[in-house]
């Protein structure tokens, strides 16, 4: 069963910016839509976006984001979980202070994109 929010089941998710079709706009506006419901936020988990999917994780020490979050039933998209395809790549919501610091094959692959918030779910150890 998939475990993750849909842009749909957002309250004051505005479906013209659905309709826009523009991957960035999309995700600000998810993911401003998804701390809006913080209230509903556990304060334990990680929360973050992977292709227009927001998605919350337990954190569990010494796991990969990646292998965290299969674990738990998500199904984050992913390919070579070495860091070189950049399929696993997520934007981070919340609980980026579980994750250790990128790694150099993170910032290798994101470059700029890991101080916006992105992170590559197979590459990002949680503490
Ligand atoms: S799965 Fe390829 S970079 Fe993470």
């Amino acid at each position: 069963m998939k475990k993750s929010l849909t842009i749909g089941s957002l309250k004051g998710y505005s479906t013209k910016s659905k309709e826009a079709g523009n991957g960035k706009i999309l995700e600000k506006e998810f993911s401003e839509a998804v701390l809006k419901q913080q209230k509903n936020l556990d304060a334990n988990k990680i929360y973050l976006i992977q292709q227009g999917r927001a998605y919350s994780i337990h954190p569990e020490p010494d796991m990969t984001l990646l292998d965290s979050a299969l674990k738990q039933g998500n199904e984050l998209d992913f390919k070579c979980k070495k860091g070189t395809c950049g399929r696993c790549k997520v934007l981070l919501l919340k609980g980026a202070s579980s994750l250790s610091e990128p790694n150099e094959q993170e910032k290798k692959k994101l470059d700029s994109q890991v101080a916006q918030g992105l992170r590559l779910a197979c590459q990002s150890r949680l503490k």
